[in-house]
């Protein structure tokens, strides 16, 4: 079956929301180092972009590694860490970086995991927020767009490893 992408979220809508976040990001943060913990694999190329639009001195980056979905589209909302921090985080101000919060059952795995290497602080940024599907309420401190109960790929997101590399955030539909 053929398949059509169809545009959710443009390269340059996601662009200027990004800009906005790193803005906010900046002012919170200002003369405080930051860690920003990027959730592997999604968040690569959002992370990516977060970290260039702020603009401060002491900001370091380090990469976590999940699995919670297997080759289809529904949550097994069994969460297993694939790849550790390289770094201690104790008394560091975290920021969890993820491409998307779903069920939320991975950020609220990860945020428990992360508490517990004692860090002066965790806050979350999600590019995306899908609330129909919550399952656990989980506080995001900085958020891109909430959208629709839709199966979205690109800009990270991907279907079954496929299209991660797509500029802009897309639908699937089949022909
Ligand atoms: P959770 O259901 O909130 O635990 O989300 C787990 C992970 O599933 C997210 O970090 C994404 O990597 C992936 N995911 C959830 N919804 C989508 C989607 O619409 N497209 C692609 N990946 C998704
Ligand atoms: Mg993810």
């Amino acid at each position: 079956m053929a398949e059509r992408l169809v545009t959710l979220l443009s390269a340059e809508q996601i662009a200027e929301r990004v800009r906005e976040l790193g803005k906010a990001i900046t002012e919170d943060y200002r003369d405080r180092p930051l860690v920003l913990v990027l959730v592997l694999k999604g968040s690569f190329i959002f992370g990516g972009d977060l970290a260039r639009a702020i603009d401060l001195r002491d900001c370091s980056v380090d990469f976590l590694g999940t699995r919670s979905y297997g080759e289809g589209t529904s949550s097994s909302g069994v969460v297993q860490i694939t790849h550790d921090l390289s770094n201690p985080i104790e008394g560091k101000d975290v920021l969890i970086v993820e491409d998307i919060v779903d069920t939320g059952l991975t950020l609220a795995h990860l945020h428990d995991l992360l508490r517990t290497r004692r860090p002066r602080s965790v806050r979350i940024c999600s590019l995306l927020h899908k609330p129909a599907r919550s399952k656990i309420e989980v506080k995001i401190d900085y958020l891109g767009f909430t959208i629709e109960d839709r199966f979205v790929v690109g800009y990270g997101l991907d279907f079954a490893e496929r299209y991660r590399n797509l500029p802009y955030i897309g639908v699937i539909e089949q022909e």
